[in-house]
């Protein structure tokens, strides 16, 4: 489905990226881990072609993502639903609206909207705090607003980096519970993370990155850097 085929990135003639292959299947959860500036974030910018690379290429199913056009971008990134350590929502905009507003921008109906962002809400578990601002809610939940927020356009993909980096233990949990069950319904799943026990509880495919170096790709991997 995702084939990084022999990507490198270089930012001022140093690489962050080298040489990397990697197949992803339709359906799998995959971790990408790896120390501090090894490459995770900037390999997960190439794929929503937030980032060019410097040589290879990034096919998503039969398509170059490195050879789109510029308007055919937001197409590519409805494909891929993004969360991140920052849940950037709008802060003066409830639950329900920062959900409903990421269907307007579309050009959703308002039928669709209406029936929409309380399905994706009931998912996420947060059907009573709908009409609650960011500021009303805790950090896990204003994560599940994000996670909502990504799944109303039905993904294929979704990539979360380091999206428990901002949460205590308890709503670490409950996030990564969630993704589970979103890969569970089908959905592809790219997490970035630091979190040693994070990884060693998943028992899912984890790709070790060092110095922009893919040096471990196993099934039920372990945190080993
Ligand atoms: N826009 C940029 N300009 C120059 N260098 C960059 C840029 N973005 C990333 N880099 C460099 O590329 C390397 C990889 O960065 P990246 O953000 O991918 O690391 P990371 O693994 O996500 O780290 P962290 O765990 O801290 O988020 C680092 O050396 C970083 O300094
Ligand atoms: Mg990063």
């Amino acid at each position: 489905m995702i084939l990084f085929d022999k990507i490198s990135k270089a930012y001022n003639g140093h690489f962050a990226l080298e040489n990397i292959t990697l197949n992803i299947e339709q359906g799998e959860f995959v971790s990408i881990v790896g120390q501090s500036g090894a490459g995770k974030s900037t390999l997960l910018k190439l794929l929503i072609a937030e980032e060019k690379p410097t040589s290879g290429r990034i096919f998503l199913d039969k398509q170059d993502v490195t050879a789109l056009p510029y308007a055919e971008l937001p197409f590519l990134r409805r494909r891929i639903g993004t969360i991140f350590q920052d849940f950037k929502l709008l802060s003066q905009k409830t639950a329900y609206e920062n959900i409903a507003f990421a269907m307007e921008v579309v050009g959703k109906s308002k039928k669709e909207i209406q029936e929409d962002v309380p399905q994706v809400l009931q998912l996420v578990g947060l059907e009573e705090k709908a009409k609650q601002f960011p500021n009303q809610l805790s950090g896990g939940e204003q994560q599940r607003v994000a996670i909502a927020r990504a799944l109303v356009h039905q993904p294929d993909i979704i990539i979360a980096d380091e999206p428990t980096g901002n949460l205590d233990p308890l709503n670490t949990w409950d996030v990564i519970r969630l993704l589970l069950k979103i890969n569970e319904l089908g959905t592809t799943i790219l997490l970035a993370t630091h979190d040693r026990e994070i990884i060693n509880t998943l028992n899912k495919r984890v790709v070790s990155i060092d110095k922009g170096k893919v040096i471990r790709d196993e099934q039920n991997g372990r945190y080993i850097l």
